[in-house]
């Protein structure tokens, strides 16, 4: 099984990626990881990672090809084309986004950054519009009550 986990920043991914991992017992893999892993990519004078998109995709999509039973998650991945079996989109209401990004520190234009991705639907519409027949919508929540939302619809 191979699958694909995208959100806004703060949405979960990481978190229900893990969970979702452990479950199933599949590698997780971050966006970030891998790219820095491969070389791809570089730092703004901000210090983020800007991941080229096309030239990310090429490698995750012959990483997916020569191996199974993998959960690669990330925001950027809503802009690309992977082959996997399904992709996962959360979503969260931009309110409790907000408290969850306040709880982590992050400065205050980047929490504006965060909730006007998530206000205006960027990544749901982006995996809407690049991963037409596989895709999954789900609500940030516990992992366990996501788990009992996902696992009847990746069979
Ligand atoms: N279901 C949840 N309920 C409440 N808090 C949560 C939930 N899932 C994750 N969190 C918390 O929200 C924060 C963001 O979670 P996480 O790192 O999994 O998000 P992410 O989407 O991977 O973020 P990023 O895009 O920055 O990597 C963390 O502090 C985490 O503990
Ligand atoms: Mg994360």
């Amino acid at each position: 099984m191979k699958l694909a986990i995208s959100g806004s920043p703060g949405t979960g991914k990481t978190t229900f990626a893990k969970a979702l991992g452990k479950e199933l017992n599949l590698e997780v893999i971050n966006e970030k990881d891998f790219a820095l892993k491969n070389g791809i990519g570089s730092f703004n004078d901000q210090n983020e990672l800007e991941i080229p998109i096309e030239l990310f995709e090429e490698k995750v999509n012959d990483y997916l090809e020569k191996n199974d039973d993998i959960i690669i998650e990330g925001h950027t991945l809503c802009e690309t084309k992977l082959n996997v079996d399904k992709f996962i989109i959360i979503t969260l209401d931009p309110e409790k986004l907000q408290l969850r990004l306040e709880l982590r520190d992050y400065a205050p234009e980047k929490i504006m950054d965060n909730l006007f991705c998530e206000g205006i639907e960027y990544c749901k519409k982006h995996a809407s519009r690049n991963y037409k027949k596989n895709l999954i919508k789900i609500e940030s929540a516990d992992p366990n009550k996501m788990l009992g939302e996902i696992l009847p619809k990746l069979v």
